[in-house]
This record gives structure tokens, sequence and C-alpha cells, in this order.
């Protein structure tokens, strides 16, 4: 079931978009606009604006850009069905209950059960600390530099080596064992039943809510396994969840830190690396590339420098650039992991890594040259070979030379010798040399398309901020010279409000869009976008003529290479005639 278009308004526009930013973020008044630092990027000045005229918000800095159930997707990571829920709740307006099939509310009432149960066991862990057989587990933490605020922040645990003390507890706390077999934590067979985890120093893991949905023990001292997990349950799905994740995900900072283990976590977030993360118990997969996407567009890996954690990193690189993540790598050494160095080195040097993180390209040339004999002059040709394909796959030029010259730098190679070579994979494969001339036919291309697509963004900006304009530009533009989507698509609402006499509601318009999250983005900029310069009136009469010019001009080319018959060309000419002479009164 969807929400109707009519109570999707009604929620949006009984939230004023001031009142609810403000809850997040600082915002002062300059004009009819309220200016803060953005929340969604790092910056020291303050771009991110709110006009309530609009009821939009947007960020000159980083492009970003929406109205309030965008705001609250964005920063609280919901989805438009929790932003509707919220805003609702916020403005007092109850919403229709969702049809729920009997199947489903028992699937919800068996998760709750479960999220109640492992609740209930993650507090009787903790607590087991605080008895005699339990503090050696307390200890142990302790003695790998936790503190107590951190162990109660990741709710550390013990699991006693009594081996049914938390089945008895949780049967105390009357659950059966049809739900209890559920939970992954005891196993029960005809006439037995037991603790899965038995004599471990416990980790509660917690999806992005907070809620607990499994537990990795480690052994206390030397044992197999060192690590035990919890089973995939209704709740847990480790392959779409991630330890830290609860806290990383508020950061704002604009990447992740991937690391290995619990451990390392805990405590590069004790250091203040409260956006680390790792993956629980298996190696990484897509899943989690594409749940991390929706928070970063950037990691940076801090795996373990031994042989496992290479292996680990070469598996993981693929993967997230599947994902469309930028991947850099930390060098960890003369430590193996991040928990070692933190201990040794201290945070501000751990900062220093991050700093020089490099991008995976470089990590990926280093781990191939270790394959090859460089002594070996057949070897070597053959490294150099795989090194130029690599290169070539560079579309970007700028991007593609700075690690040209970094890898010939490494390893000792003419950097002219090198491009040349690169440009000569580059040409046979079609690929981006700049010289080619197809893509520089195609850059040309591409630059006028984007002029144009500023031209179709400035003017609905125009459109919708003074509503005087229309009446004066209605004879000249339409919805049809916005050929592109979702361009179109909004300019075609604006128009039928201008037409009707009424000012867009451009917050309004986007509702349309929100659910699909590319043209949401997109059609935020249409109605924020602005020339750098501040204009006179005159200089302001020129820029919008001069937009009127190439929007009209680009659509009459389009019809005019469409058109069939001859009137209709007669009619196309005449109107580009027409258009030469235009002179407008605003
Ligand atoms: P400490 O010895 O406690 O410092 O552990 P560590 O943080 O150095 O962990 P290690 O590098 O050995 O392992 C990293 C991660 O791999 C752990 O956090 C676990 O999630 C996982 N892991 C390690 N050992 C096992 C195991 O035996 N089984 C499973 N399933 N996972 C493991
Ligand atoms: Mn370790």
């Amino acid at each position: 079931m969807r929400y109707s278009d009519d109570l999707i308004e009604e929620v949006r526009s009984r939230n004023d978009i001031v009142d609810v930013v403000s809850g997040y973020v600082k915002i002062q008044k300059r004009g009819g606009t309220y200016f803060g630092l953005c929340p969604f990027h790092n910056e020291k000045t303050a771009s991110f604006s709110v006009t309530p005229s609009k009821q939009m918000y947007y960020c000159f800095g980083c492009g970003v850009g929406g109205n309030v159930f965008t705001f609250l997707m964005e920063y609280e990571n919901y989805t438009f069905s929790e932003a509707m829920q919220a805003l609702a709740d916020r403005a007092g307006i109850e919403l229709p209950k969702m049809e729920e099939t009997e199947e489903q509310r028992r699937a919800a009432d068996l998760r709750s059960k479960l999220l109640e149960i492992n609740r209930l066991a993650g507090y009787y862990f903790f607590r087991q600390m605080n008895t005699n057989r339990g503090k050696k587990a307390l200890e142990y933490f302790l003695g790998r530099g936790l503190s107590l605020d951190t162990i109660k922040h990741f709710g550390l645990g013990y699991s006693d080596s009594q081996r049914d003390d938390l089945y008895r507890y949780l049967k105390g706390k009357g659950f059966d064992d049809e739900i209890l077999k559920e939970t992954g934590l005891v196993k029960v067979k005809e006439n037995d039943a037991y603790d899965m985890f038995f004599n471990r120093a416990m980790f509660p893991i917690m999806d992005s809510n907070n809620k607990i949905i499994g537990f990795g023990g480690r052994v206390m001292g030397e044992g197999e396994p060192k690590y035990l997990n919890s089973p995939e349950t209704k709740l847990f799905d480790k392959s779409r969840n991630l330890y830290g994740l609860n806290y990383a995900r508020t950061t704002r900072k604009p990447y992740f830190l991937i690391c290995e283990g619990y451990m390392d976590v805990i405590s590069l977030h004790q250091a203040g690396f409260t956006n680390a993360v790792a993956p629980l118990g298996t190696a990484f997969t897509p899943g989690q590339a594409n749940l991390i996407k929706r928070y970063v567009k950037q990691v940076i890996l801090t795996f373990d420098s031994d042989g496992a954690g290479v292996k680990a990193a070469r598996r993981a690189i693929p993967i997230f650039k599947e994902a469309g993540i930028s991947v850099k790598v930390l060098s960890l050494k003369p430590y193996k992991d991040p928990d070692e160095f933190i201990k040794n080195m201290g945070p501000e040097a751990f900062q220093e890594r991050i700093d020089q993180a490099e991008n995976s390209f470089m990590f990926e040339i280093d781990v191939l040259s270790r394959e090859y004999d460089m002594s070996d002059p057949e070897q070597q040709t053959a490294f150099w070979h795989m090194v130029t394909e690599k290169l070539a796959g560079f579309t970007d030029e700028i991007e593609r030379n700075s690690y040209l010259e970094a890898v010939s730098r490494r390893y000792t190679m003419d950097t002219g010798t090198l491009k040349r070579r690169v440009n000569a994979v580059g040409a046979r494969s079609g690929a981006a040399a700049q010289e080619d001339p197809v893509s520089y036919q195609k850059k040309k291309q591409k630059d006028k398309v984007d002029g144009l697509k500023k031209s179709e963004r400035l003017m609905l900006t125009w459109l919708t901020s003074d509503e005087t304009l229309y009446p004066k530009l209605s004879r000249w533009i339409s919805e049809d010279d916005f050929p592109d989507e979702p361009y179109h698509e909004a300019a075609k609402m604006v128009f039928a409000d201008l037409k009707a006499g009424k000012k867009p509601e451009p917050a309004r318009i986007l509702n349309y869009f929100i659910e699909q999250e590319d043209a949401y983005r997109e059609v935020a900029v249409l109605f924020n976008t602005t020339i750098d310069e501040q204009l006179s009136d005159d200089e302001r009469t020129k820029a919008i003529t001069e937009t009127v010019k190439r929007l009209k001009r680009n659509s009459l080319d389009l019809q005019s290479r469409n058109a069939t018959d001859l009137t209709r060309l007669q009619e196309i000419f005449r109107a580009q005639k027409e258009l030469d002479g235009l002179r407008l009164e605003l």
C-alpha cells in the first residue's frame, strides 16, 4: 500500500522545514533564508541553506537538497515511510494502518520477541562481569586497554562456564523452548538444553537502530574457535549488518574505516575514530558494501598487515568498487592491527596514517610487484605490461597521470615512456586518451549538454522564485523546452501551477520524486540554482533573455530534426527568426 498524494502533501506542509531542520542543525537567518553548517559534508563556512518560501534546504557546497522528507531520509537514514511516520507523529496526524497479512503479523511478532530475548541476554552477559566467576572477563577487557565507559558503550559481557545458566535464566523469564531455539543462543535437544556461548568474552552485535541482533564471543585465553558468532537467525543476517554501524552511521565523516575484528572497532572508537566498522566473522559481502553506500561513498581499509589481512583487502577492494565506493588502503606497518597500532602510537599517529592512505590502486600495484621477480628482465616486462593495462583503465586524465607519475617514481620507470605506452593501450581499446579525437568530440558534446541543463535549472529556479516572471515569458517558453528527465516532469508541474495562477511549491513538487533517489537530488537542484555573480536588474534581464533563447533554440532544433512536413518546418524557421530578435522587458 502507498500513501495518497494528498496525505503525503498534508504531512509535508504541516511540518515547517525551518522547525524540523533546526532540531538537528544550528541555522541563522540572513534575509529570507537561513544558513548553517552543512550536516552532510565537512565544512567551515556555512553553505547549507534553508528557504522557508520554498520549504526546501540546499547546500551550495555539496549540492544536496530536498524537502522535509528527504532531510530525515538523509539525516536519519530513514526510508520514505519511516520519514512519513515520524513527520506525521510530529504534526499529530494519524496515518491509516498499513494492511498486514496474518503471516506478516506473525513474523513481526517473532522479530520483536527475538529482539527482547537478545536484549535480556545482552544485559545478562553484562551483569555476569560483576560475579566472581565473571570478573575475569572484565579484567580481560580492562587489560586490553578498554575503559569502563567503552565497555558499557558496547555492552560487552561474559558468558558463564556453567552449561545452561542463560537457558535457565531465559526460561525463568517465561520464554518457551520453541522460541528459544530460534535465538541461536541455546541448543535445545529432546531431553537436554544448553548454552551456545560458554566461558567467552561477549560482544553484542547491534543493528543500525541499536537493537541486539546477535553476539560474537571470544574464547578466554587460548582455544578453538577463537571467535564464535551467533548463527544466522530471523534477526541476524551477517551479510547485511556490520559491527559498529549503529555508531558509525551518525559520525558525518565522508568515509568509514573498515577493519577486520570487533576489538579493532572498539579500540578505534575509544580513540575517537567512531566511523570504524567491521564485518561479522565472515569476509566482506556485496550486501555490506551496499549498506555502507547508504552512508558514505568512500572507505579506508585498515586490515591487518599480515598475509591474511592483505588477502582480505584484495578480496574486499573489487566488492567496494563494484558498489561504487572508492577505496583507500591504510598502512599499519610495523604493527599488526589497528588495536595494536593505536596502543603503541596513539590517535594522532593513526590520523596521520588516515591522511596518508593511498588509493587502492597503489596497494594493488604493490601486491602485484611482489608477485614478480623484478631482477628478471622478462618478469619485469610482464609487470610493466600489467601496470600499463591498469593505468589505461583510468578514464579521468588527471587521475591517470597522477597515478602514472606515482608508479613511475616508486618503481623507477621513465614517466614519458610509461605515458606513451599507456596512451597506446588507451587508443587501441578506445579508452579516454585525451589526444583521441573521438573523446574530444564527446567532451564537447558533454559540455553542451551540461550548459543546456544548467540553463534549464536556472530557468526553473527563476520561475519558481519570482511569479511575476511567468506572464512575461509564457509566450516564449513552456515545459516542452525542458527536454531532459527528470527536468521535464518537474517543469510540467511548475507550468501547470503557473498556468493556474498558483505559485509553484518546489517542496510539494519534490514529493513526486522522493522514492527515486537519483531523481530527487536532481530535482532539488532545479529549484536552487544560482549564477555565481550578483546581478543588477539590467544584467538579470539579459541573463534571463539569453537563457530563454538558449532553451528555445535547443528545442526548436530538436523539433526541426523531427519535423516531416514542410509547413511545420516553415513554422519552426519563423520561430527561430523571431527568437533571434527577441528583447524581453522584465
Ligand atoms: P584478538 O586476538 O582478540 O585481538 O582478536 P583480533 O581482533 O586480533 O581478531 P582476529 O584478527 O583474530 O580476527 C578478526 C575477526 O575475525 C574477529 O573479530 C572475528 O569476527 C573473526 N574471527 C576470528 N577468529 C574467528 C573464528 O575462529 N571463527 C569465526 N567465525 N570468526 C573468527
Ligand atoms: Mn587483535
